[in-house]
């Protein structure tokens, strides 16, 4: 009888053992697609408030982290900018002080042969430049936000794609610089990898493709958004 009883519980562990696993794992990826470390608190995103994984990373991810710059393998002059702790520390940010902090001063140089991104790489333009000194002035914060929405009606290029390709791709995928050949820089250019099946292919890392952007996932609702708009046809409005 005993037997019995330890057999049940045996059987009723490994059956919430093994239920538990996948819960854990999916956890860990949806976190990680969000940019991680919110361990799955909501906290509704305030239009007044600077979101480093949301706002700051995607900037710098695309246009210092890649190969030959800033990314963890060629760590130029030591800068390695793509996450937070290696941002802070590295890029010399200084909370509350845009003046003392090297990453803001170095975007902002008026020597050509100090600025970064270094010509003829386009400078980060004066909107990207306005949400670091204010996300700097913020106190520099890994905050998070979700406001557990995700608009899928009315995705067009000029309302919703281009912002997305313009802050995760661009950096790497221009005319200047056209990593692995491809430029997303503007519609002709995207809608060639929309077409070949490589542009959703890459977003969600799908078998046989690269996944992209380098070393990151998109959050899921801008590749939601991506997909609809591809297709419907990638239209260019
Ligand atoms: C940090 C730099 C960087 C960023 C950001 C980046 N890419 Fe790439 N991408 C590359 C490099 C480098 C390659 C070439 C890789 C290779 O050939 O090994 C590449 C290759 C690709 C390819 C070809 C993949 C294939 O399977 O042939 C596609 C498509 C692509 N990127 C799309 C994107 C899109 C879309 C984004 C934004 C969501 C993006 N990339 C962001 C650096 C980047």
């Amino acid at each position: 009888m005993n037997r019995i009883i330890w057999g049940v519980f045996f059987l009723i562990t490994i059956v919430l053992g093994c239920k538990h696993e996948p819960d854990a794992i999916i956890v860990g990826s949806n976190n990680n697609n969000n940019g991680g470390g919110n361990n799955g608190n909501t906290k509704p995103c305030d239009s007044n408030i600077v979101y480093f994984e949301r706002d700051i990373l995607p900037i710098l991810n695309s246009n210092c982290a890649m190969s030959g710059c800033h990314d963890p393998g060629t760590a130029e002059e030591g800068v390695i900018l793509n996450n937070y702790q290696n941002i802070i520390r590295t890029g010399k940010v200084v909370p509350y002080n845009t003046s003392s902090s090297d990453l803001y001063e170095v975007i902002t140089e008026t020597r050509l042969d100090k600025l970064m991104p270094p010509p003829p790489k386009s400078k980060l333009s004066p909107t990207q430049i306005a949400l670091i000194a204010k996300w700097i002035n913020q106190g520099a914060q890994n905050l998070y936000c979700d406001n557990g929405t995700c608009d899928t009606t009315n995705i067009t290029y000029s309302g919703k794609v281009v912002n997305i390709i313009k802050n995760n791709c661009s950096g790497c995928h221009n005319a200047t610089l056209a990593s692995g050949g491809i430029n997303v820089d503007n519609y002709q250019g995207l809608s060639v990898i929309a077409a070949n099946g490589k542009l959703v292919g890459s977003i969600e890392g799908l078998q046989g493709f690269i996944a992209m952007p380098q070393g990151r996932k998109l959050d899921s609702c801008s590749i939601k958004q991506i997909k609809i708009w591809v297709n419907k046809g990638y239209p260019n409005n």
